[in-house]
């Protein structure tokens, strides 16, 4: 993307404030042990208006009765380290690739703060997040308020997030487009790791298979820890361990995405360890897929996440009734909330930046957000029944299978933007060898 569209946003989001100020930063590198760091990535908030992914530096826009001032802090170029930690951009270069009003070193930031307070009441600031700039800020601000001869310091404090967040909720064509590009390399993962599939692996060893195929795309990582659940491992939610290995004819859980360009894709498979279903596996598999698909089908413009969430928990309910996992009323055993105990996540969530983009699903007036053109959500319904629940027929017990794909919301319904990974029973066994 260029700087025309960061610029655009920031553009959006100064007309979205009130007058003030607001602070937005990405983090300063993270000690992992000693003095290795853990790998950068840039805050999304920021990254989404700037484009920038450099560590340590400062987005300020301020607004003031009719005038607008967007200013960046960025770490200064110091050649004599460029050797040992590489090159930075630097405030001169900075200033050639930033519509921005001024650019200052990182390190006059606290000074500068000081300045472009003056007057104003407002502070915009990222609520959630731990930052040390934070800290600074609210440092100037009980400077400013006990200066002399300065007549309004800043006494009010706002989620900046908020707003970005709003803005967040539909994704442009650009943005869609890395969506697309990371769920390309997302379903060549897949694939890939379907034929290697094989008893006795261990789940760490398949894990290595999809982050092989990420980073050998160009993917920058995982979008979050991959799961790789086998057999009865698939029950525990967010099994992220992966550290056994697989079984003849068990199915393996993998909830894998890459983010490609800071963008996330999220893609959870279902499949037989060694290639083949078992007649119990696809019948479970095949009720949990039809649901998926006619989940998927009932997005539309106006349509609603609730709406979902309701046809899932009917359909699922319908599904093991008729597999004899539940017994009795579908609507009595939702009112009394029976299937969540083998369904019990929600069916979706936008995607985006983040992988849980943190874009809002109710308005101001707590009314639910209806979908539109241009938003993106993940549907994923999935069923999981323990081993040691004797409650269920046995021949479905230690099997979870969830099937998730990533849908963007068009003008008319919607597109599945990861259509081409495999998924029917056909298509799975045919990648699987
Ligand atoms: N991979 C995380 C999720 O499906 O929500
Ligand atoms: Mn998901
Ligand atoms: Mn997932």
């Amino acid at each position: 993307m260029n700087e025309a569209i960061y610029k655009q946003r920031r553009d959006q989001l100064i007309a979205m404030m009130d007058d003030g100020v607001a602070v937005l930063s990405t983090a300063r590198l993270q000690t992992r042990s000693n003095d290795t760091e853990y790998p950068f990535r840039p805050n999304s908030d920021f990254y989404y208006l700037t484009g920038f992914t450099e560590d340590n530096t400062v987005l300020l826009l301020s607004k003031k009765e009719g005038e607008e001032k967007t200013v960046l802090f960025v770490q200064e170029k110091v050649p004599e380290m460029e050797l040992w930690t590489g090159k930075r951009l630097g405030v001169d270069a900075a200033k050639a690739c930033f519509s921005v009003d001024e650019i200052f070193s990182i390190a006059e930031y606290e000074a500068q703060l000081k300045e472009l307070l003056k007057e104003q009441s407002l502070i915009y600031f990222d609520l959630f997040s731990d930052d040390v700039v934070y800290t600074d800020l609210k440092a100037a601000a009980k400077t400013m308020m006990h200066t002399r001869g300065v007549a309004r310091s800043p006494r009010t404090f706002s989620d900046i997030t908020k707003l970005t967040q709003q803005m967040r909720l539909i994704k442009s064509d650009e943005e869609i487009a890395l969506i697309r590009e990371a769920l390309a390399i997302t379903g060549k993962a897949h694939h890939h790791a379907m034929k290697a599939s094989h008893p006795e692996q261990m789940e760490y060893q398949l894990q290595a298979e999809y982050e092989y195929i990420f980073k050998k795309e160009g993917a920058y990582s995982d979008a979050y820890t991959t799961i790789i659940a086998g057999g009865n491992n698939a029950n525990t939610l967010h099994y992220i361990t992966n550290d056994h290995a697989l079984k003849e004819g068990d199915l393996v859980l993998v909830d894998a995405g890459c983010e490609y360009g800071f963008y996330a894709s999220d893609i959870t498979r279902t499949y037989p360890v060694s290639g083949t279903f078992s007649p119990e596996q696809k019948e479970l598999y095949n009720m949990v897929l039809d649901v998926q698909l006619k989940i998927i089908d009932a997005i539309k413009p106006q349509g609603s996440k609730k709406e979902l969430q309701r046809l899932s928990e009917r359909l699922l309910t319908e599904g093991m009734v008729e597999l004899g996992i539940l017994e009795g009323d579908v609507a009595s055993l939702i009112e009394e909330k029976k299937h969540k105990q083998y369904y019990p996540h929600g069916i979706g969530h936008w995607l985006g930046i983040d992988v849980h983009d943190p874009c809002p699903y109710s308005d101001e007036n707590g009314d639910e957000i209806l979908f539109a053109e241009g938003m993106v959500l993940t549907i994923e319904p999935g069923i999981y029944l323990p081993a040691d629940d004797e409650n269920i027929p046995e021949k479905y017990r230690g099997i979870g299978i969830r099937i998730e794909d990533d849908i963007v919301v068009t003008k008319e319904g919607y597109e599945n933007l990861s259509k081409g990974i495999a998924k029917t029973v056909d298509e799975i066994e045919t990648a699987c060898c």
